[in-house]
């Protein structure tokens, strides 16, 4: 197969980026496209606006909906360590045992994932004059041809920039032309400019309140942030895309709390965004991790996770501050004499933006000036629910109700 490769940060993805997409298959130079969102990418390190997560199931779940045929998205660059450039990615994804895999994976029948594959990079016009100074771009030709995508007008431009690519490099490229809208990302975030974005992907934004004031993390420290968007990557591996996505929100929301209830805003996100680290641990591993924090405290397997997540955040992502790990070890039943970061993670656990069990209104509207009226219309709606099904109420759940008086 013809396999032309698009990665991007697709921060967010755009009808630009489905022209290209489009356009590039339209062409017939190629079989068919695999985005990349990019994970760490070379010249924009950290300084995407949503973790790698975001981005990548934005691109996926926007191309499953709209149901466009012979393009994929692919998850490698979770894989690679450090900064996913363009050279690394590449090398991972044209792996023999990766492409047949993935492409299998995504629907293509064995005998044509199986095939010899030709790649293609797509990239922009603009991007091509900055080509030779990428990383390792010799190693990048010897890899894949670059796919460029002229506007009426860039012909010349193309030209002046392919000769010298072929002279110092040698190398193939090829040029398709690019029909559709011109925007770009930053330009959308900036001019507020999401109509400009596919259906699903302004439902994905909706959905988590993207984009919004507090995904800006204003106030956050670059340490916290980087560890943030590090943490999101680690986590990947262990967490589905609902509760992966949930519990970054929680990162977010639990630092716009601290913001508005003055606690530190760096130990909110962190805390929040990793409080369901180890949900989806098996059942054994996360009793084993539980009973190293707190012993046989929490015996019921839902609330495993808590404490078990407290010793998996030690552990895997070495987290040693105790407000952060007790923020996680009581997230689920809470306890007697919280602090405030243990009261704003549990509290934004139940009221993140995703969170649609219940009409949270309310409660969202208490937790933007007072803490325990937010806590306490919270703690009496899971009380509730503990009555309805039978269940007890866990002896810390009680002296949390008492601190609050309820
Ligand atoms: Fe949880
Ligand atoms: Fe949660």
């Amino acid at each position: 197969m013809r396999i032309g490769i698009y990665g991007g940060s697709f921060d967010p993805f755009h009808n630009g980026h489905l022209a290209m997409i489009r356009s590039a298959l339209k062409s017939g130079i190629v079989d068919c496209v695999i985005t990349v969102p990019s994970v760490c990418n070379s010249f924009k390190r950290y300084t995407s606006i949503l973790p790698a997560p975001y981005r990548y199931y934005m691109v996926r779940d926007c191309i499953e909906t709209l149901g466009i045929k012979n393009v994929y998205t692919s998850d490698v660059e979770f894989g690679i360590e450090g900064v996913s450039y363009t050279v690394l990615t590449l090398k991972a994804l044209t792996e023999p045992g990766y492409i047949k895999a993935f492409l299998e994976g995504s629907g293509v029948k064995s005998k044509k994932a199986s095939e010899d594959h030709k790649f293609y990079w797509l990239m922009g016009s603009d991007t091509l004059a900055t080509f030779e100074t990428w990383y390792k771009p010799g190693e990048i030709l010897d890899m894949a041809t670059l796919l460029v995508a002229a506007r009426p007008g860039d012909d010349t431009d193309i030209e002046v920039c392919s000769r010298s690519i072929r002279k110092n490099l040698g190398g193939d490229i090829e040029v398709f032309r690019l029909d559709g809208v011109e925007c770009s990302s930053s330009g959308i975030v900036r001019d507020d400019r999401f109509d400009m974005c596919p259906e699903p992907v302004l439902d994905f934004i909706k959905t988590h309140a993207l984009y919004s004031e507090n995904t800006r993390l204003e106030g956050v420290s670059d340490e916290a942030k980087k560890q943030f968007f590090d943490y999101s990557v680690l986590m990947y591996k262990y967490l589905g895309e609902k509760r992966l996505l949930h519990t970054l929100n929680v990162g977010i929301l639990s630092a716009h709390l601290a913001e508005v209830f003055g606690a530190d805003k760096d130990k909110a996100l962190i805390a929040g965004a990793i409080h369901d680290c180890a949900k989806e641990l098996d059942i054994d591993e996360q009793r084993r991790l539980a009973r190293e924090y707190s012993g046989d405290v929490f015996t019921d397997k839902k609330l495993l996770h808590s404490p078990g997540g407290a010793t998996f955040a030690r552990d895997k992502m070495g987290i040693e501050d105790k407000e952060i790990l007790d923020a996680v070890c009581y997230h689920t039943t809470g306890r007697g004499n919280m602090s405030v970061l243990e009261k704003i993670v549990y509290l934004a656990d139940k009221i993140e933006p995703s969170r649609t069990y219940t009409d949270l209104t309310d409660i969202r509207i208490a937790a933007e000036s007072d803490l325990d009226q937010a806590m306490r219309m919270t703690v009496s709606s899971v009380r509730d629910k503990f009555i309805k099904h039978g269940r007890d109420i866990h002896p810390m759940t009680l002296d949390l109700m008492r601190d609050l008086g309820m």
